[in-house]
């Protein structure tokens, strides 16, 4: 699908932010795992989640849909095999937490996923998982992943990368073995899947880094997925920098270890307001109020970088509209996302008129720039980068065609409806 893009001359309104994407895959495999009846509402209509959920259903889960959002999980604890392939389609979330959860079955499967899936590295899972005894059989490191069912046993891991698939995968390993697993990354990586273990009764505990579990019976959740801060980053960059724009967004995740976006851009100098802050579940959530800023470039490394890993090319956006140099480093696993991040921002940003260049581990972005536009812009099947350039064209001078917009729907659906609510 191709989307035309003109320019935005001010944002104005309210916006209540869609469920998170990372939480909903969470909510509905652990529901799955805990023998009872779970209910989850606002669960997201990306189609990420739903490839979780569509396997979880495969699995023999009973889930019952109360309207398009609201869910009924009926499960008696235990998955069965599946006769054919497990199709986790565009999302790395899905193939990496359900091998963790996969590998210590009694029964054999397999996880496919699309073309750029398929192209994403899998070895990082496959390493301590093997380490714990699975077995798995690839093609160098590559999916289809078949997985031989088999009996784990518990590791102490120290992994190279900060990163949540991987942790997760491994706390959902270890969550059916006798004995102490235990994870540890150089920074704490998103949390949410040591919170909602948790609270279902899951024995886990966090020091610093590292997570310990061990093996626990989990108990049914009832759960309302608030916004994702993902999601909410595009109107965060689109209100700081389309001039004259006033937005507010509800029900936002306000995790401290998805908030880096926010921290970088009061650090650039934006208006950003945090209203009504709440905790659910564990977890912080509230309203933000963004208005137009005059923005200044800054450094964004490491600590800093897996808490706002997927904001990265919507950050290069707000980047090009702030006075000075903008670097970013340590950012090398961008590389590895939907598609290479690194060079796919710099490309489509370069055609858009940015004075932006491509390092081994991120990107220096100059500005203030003027973005011209006048241009097609490709998406490489990413959902992010689609998101992202759409909010550059909002402020190039001159419109700009986006092919392959309907990559939107992996994580966010209703983006571009909620996008004309603010014209
Ligand atoms: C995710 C973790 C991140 C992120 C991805 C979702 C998750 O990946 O990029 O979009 O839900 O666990 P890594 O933690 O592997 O960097």
């Amino acid at each position: 699908m191709q989307k035309r893009i003109q320019k935005a001359f001010s944002l104005k309104g309210e916006i209540i932010i869609p469920p998170d994407k990372s939480i909903s895959h969470r909510a509905i495999i652990c529901a799955s795992l805990a023998k009872g009846n779970s209910i989850i509402k606002n669960f997201s209509t990306g189609k990420d989640p739903h490839s979780t959920l569509n396997i979880c259903k495969n699995l023999g889960v009973e889930i019952e849909f109360k309207t398009n959002s609201e869910l009924i999980i009926k499960s008696c604890g235990t998955f069965n095999q599946y006769s054919s392939a497990l199709d986790c389609g565009n999302s790395g979330t899905t193939m990496r937490l359900m091998a963790g959860v996969l590998a210590g079955q009694n029964f054999n499967s397999v996880l496919i996923g699309d073309k750029s899936l398929s192209q994403r590295p899998m070895k990082r899972i496959i390493k301590p998982l093997s380490m714990m005894g699975a077995k798995i059989e690839t093609n160098e490191f590559k999916a289809p992943l078949k997985i031989t069912g088999t009996n784990l046993q518990p590791i102490n891991y120290i992994s190279e990368l900060s990163s949540a698939q991987v942790k997760s995968c491994v706390l959902l390993a270890g969550l059916n073995i006798e004995g102490k697993t235990t994870f540890t990354e150089p920074y704490v990586s998103r949390n949410h899947t040591e919170i909602l273990l948790k609270h279902m009764g899951a024995n886990i505990s966090t020091s610093n880094t590292s997570v310990s579990i061990e093996k626990s019976e989990l108990s049914p959740i009832d759960i309302n997925i608030f916004g994702d801060i993902s999601s909410a980053a595009y109107f965060i960059a689109a209100g700081l920098i389309v001039p004259d724009s006033e937005i507010i967004l509800k029900n936002v995740g306000l995790n401290p270890t998805r908030t880096g976006i926010l921290t970088i851009a009061e650090k650039m100098g934006a208006n950003i307001e945090i209203i009504d802050k709440k905790e659910i579940l564990g977890e912080v959530v509230g309203d933000l109020k963004i208005k137009y800023s005059e923005l200044q470039g800054t450094i964004i490394e490491g600590e800093i970088i897996p808490q706002l890993i997927d904001e990265i090319p919507i950050i290069a956006v707000l980047a090009t509209q702030a006075k000075g140099t903008t670097i970013i480093k340590d950012a090398q696993d961008l590389r590895n996302k939907e598609s290479d991040r690194i060079s796919t921002v710099v490309t489509e940003l370069k055609k858009l008129g940015a004075n932006i260049q491509e390092t081994p581990d991120g990107m220096i972005i100059e500005g203030k720039t003027e973005l011209i536009g006048n241009c097609e812009i490709e998406t490489y099947h990413d959902h992010r980068l689609a998101m992202s350039m759409f909010v550059a064209g909002l402020l190039c001078k001159k419109e700009i065609l986006i092919n392959g917009f309907e990559w939107v729907d992996i994580s966010f659906p209703e983006f571009e409806k909620l996008f004309e609510t603010l014209a």
